[in-house]
């Protein structure tokens, strides 16, 4: 067989494996056979373009390709193994930008190469790959520092911030249809590069560190767009495909988050939500029942259906493994017991089912908010261990801010223990009804702990 045709061939195969690999991230259960085939893929991929340069007498210089697989391997697989769970998000977002800077350079090495542009169509696409790629770069570094703790991670407000954004997006279209219209100099090319790069800057700082992920989502959706220009740039088909399908997985995943959160990407993305930070709560004469390990435990002792809810805490705490542990003792006793998941707990989004897949809890116990909400008025204990906005009942007033979001609805269960440090907002910084209900039993103290006296409890039951 052609050489030429086997190598499309290869393309085909591995653009089919993208897609097969992706549908299978769609479930824990399936996620890591659908991870194991991506990479496949890739590895296709990077064999059959490394065969087609050799094959047409492209100039392939061994030395630099092995040493930047070497160099790029070994960044990958020491990250894998040593990022921590909860550091995922910023690690994610930090390869997004390093995707996205990989996209701008192929477009501007094609710029230089070519010695300008070969036409309007490779034009356009050299510009929306820079354009994309550049803001995609410094929009994640911005993200993976907010994330990391390295900047503030307040929203960064200034008067007229959103007319600067508007007149950099504006200039860099303008120069952009100049040097398409008229010949372009490398001066222009750099300036275009630059504008990208403060605009992808500007457009991430004023957004709270707790709104990142849905702008990693959207930044993977930037990449994988400005990986698809980068494949007109080279005419390259499986750029093409596997820059769409990130762009538009980015893309409806973003989306989802925000119908999570009930807010559209335009409040993410310019209404400094957070920006007022979590102030202390006036509790007025309002009252809270509290109870002790051994007085949640004969709760739960006499409960015949549990349901867990984890957010945020839980991941702080690391209590995964420990919490685990209670939902098996507690089945031991005959107990029902499910863990109920909400699309933006936590930080990431299925933030909340990698640290549950991680302590080994079974998939048909973990139930989606659509799942569990009706059912909360059978359950006997609620048990929220660490989550707070994502069970705040005020979601239900249309004057709150978190107006609208869907939420787990603990506070129709028949009672509830809530585990946290103290009666602080949650990351949207309003106070919840749910700790002064008649029914609800706060059990302060940081998650691990309180699990681990708990689980010495249950063990201690007749
Ligand atoms: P939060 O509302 O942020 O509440 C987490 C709670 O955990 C805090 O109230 C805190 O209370 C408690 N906590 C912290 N450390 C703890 C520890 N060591 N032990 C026990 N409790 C601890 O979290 P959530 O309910 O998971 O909601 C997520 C929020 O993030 C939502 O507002 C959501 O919109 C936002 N968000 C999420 C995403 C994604 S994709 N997940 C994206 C954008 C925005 P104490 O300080 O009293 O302990």
């Amino acid at each position: 067989m052609n050489l030429s045709i086997l190598i499309e061939l290869a393309y085909l195969l591995s653009a089919v494996l993208f897609v097969f690999g992706l549908k299978r991230m769609g479930s824990p259960a399936t996620a890591v056979r659908g991870n194991q085939l991506a990479s496949i893929a890739m590895l296709i991929a990077i064999v059959a373009t490394l065969g087609d340069q050799a094959m047409s007498g492209g100039a392939i210089n061994w030395g630099v390709i092995i040493a930047g697989l070497a160099v790029g391997g070994l960044i990958g697989a020491v990250a894998a193994k040593t990022v921590k769970m909860t550091s995922m998000p910023e690690m994610v977002g930090i390869f997004n930008g390093l995707g996205g800077g990989a996209s701008a350079v192929v477009a501007i090495a094609e710029y230089f190469r070519a010695g300008g542009f070969e036409g309007g169509g490779a034009a356009v696409s050299i510009l929306i790959g820079i354009l994309i790629g550049t803001v995609t770069l410094s929009g994640s570094y911005i993200a993976f520092a907010k994330l990391s703790g390295q900047m503030t991670g307040n929203p960064i407000l200034f008067p007229g911030q959103k007319i600067l954004n508007a007149l950099l997006f504006l200039s860099a279209l303008g120069l952009g249809g100049f040097m398409v219209a008229t010949e372009p100099t490398n001066q222009l090319v750099l300036i275009f590069v630059g504008i990208a790069f403060v605009l992808g800057i500007l457009l991430v700082i004023p957004i709270g560190g707790a709104d990142m992920p849905v702008v990693v989502s959207l930044l993977n959706s930037y990449s994988g767009l400005a990986a698809a220009a980068a494949g007109f740039v080279i005419g390259n088909n499986l750029l093409i495909i596997a820059g769409s399908l990130v762009g538009a997985a980015g893309l409806i995943l973003t989306q989802l988050m925000c119908k999570a959160m009930n807010r559209s990407l335009a409040n993410v993305m310019f209404a400094g939500f957070g920006s007022e930070g979590a102030g202390p709560v006036d509790i007025g004469d309002r009252t809270v029942r509290s109870v002790d390990a051994e007085q949640a435990a004969m709760i739960l002792g006499y409960a015949q259906s549990v349901v867990f809810v984890p957010g945020y805490g839980l991941a702080v705490a690391q209590a995964q493994h420990d919490l685990k542990k209670l939902g098996t003792l507690l089945e031991d006793r005959g107990i029902t017991v499910r863990y109920a998941v909400h699309p933006v707990a936590g930080r990431m989004p299925g933030h909340m089912n990698v640290l549950l897949a991680e302590a080994d809890v079974p998939y048909p116990q973990l139930f989606d908010l659509d799942e569990i909400n009706d059912d909360f008025p059978e359950v006997d204990v609620a048990v929220v261990v660490g989550a707070n906005d994502v069970v705040n009942p005020l979601a239900h007033d249309p004057n709150s801010v978190i107006a609208g979001m869907p939420i787990l609805d603990v506070d129709k269960a028949r009672s509830c223990i809530v585990m946290k440090r103290s009666l602080s907002p949650g990351f949207a910084g309003i106070d919840n009804p749910l700790f002064y209900a008649e029914k609800t039993n706060m059990f302060f103290g940081s998650a691990k702990e309180s699990i681990v006296d708990l689980v010495k409890e249950v063990r201690e039951l007749q």
